[in-house]
């Protein structure tokens, strides 16, 4: 036996000063915690949520039939205050439309659902991602500055087409797309 204290004592300079570091680390984790909730209630606030926590509710059993999804209502639309709609669907295993055309300098809102089964909403290259969950409408707003070709792969597991799931989205130029909507009232690059 030594005279030493043991390594745990309350009085040992080294414990205090470990005390210290975790003590330190412990807040900085608390303060990460805190940083979260309140990015997700901004997100939340802002409706940046994606999916939506604001729930729209569409049944899936009738959109082919009535209301805003039937074939001949989707596509781009664009609206009185200069912004455009796209309304699309997923179904297995295909996207209606399967190529979405919008405008550059516009602000786009996104609105689509499901026929059948969950499915992905992603555009390659861009932060738009979200769900296709049948019965709830999901929304997205974005913006494009330039001219791109983008795919859209579906990215939820819907079934064994999955991986064969995708559409295209073709963002081109303003004055183009203007031109191009003066005779019709929903746009699509459907070949
Ligand atoms: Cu649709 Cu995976």
């Amino acid at each position: 036996m030594t005279g030493d204290p043991p390594p745990s004592s309350p009085h040992d300079p080294g414990a205090e000063h470990a005390l210290r570091i975790e003590r330190r680390w412990a807040s900085v984790a608390v303060l990460i915690v805190i940083f979260l909730i309140v990015m997700a209630a901004v997100a939340g606030v802002h409706q940046a949520t994606m999916p939506q926590l604001k729930l729209e509710l569409v049944d899936p059993r009738t959109l082919h039939v009535s209301g805003e999804f039937i074939e001949s209502n989707l596509g781009t639309a664009v609206e009185p205050d200069g912004s455009v709609t796209v309304r699309a669907i997923g179904q297995q295993y295909s996207f209606v439309p399967q190529c979405i055309v919008v405008p550059t300098d516009t602000v786009v809102h996104f609105r689509a659902t499901s026929g059948d089964v969950v499915h992905g909403f992603l555009i390659d290259g861009t932060n738009l991602n979200t769900m296709l969950i049948p019965g709830f409408i999901s929304t997205a707003t974005a913006r494009f500055s330039t001219p791109i070709e983008s795919h859209m792969p579906c990215h939820e597991y819907c079934g064994v087409g999955h991986e064969g799931m995708w559409g295209k989205v073709k963002v081109i130029d303003k004055a183009a797309f203007e031109k191009l909507a003066a005779d019709r009232r929903r746009l699509t690059c459907v070949d």
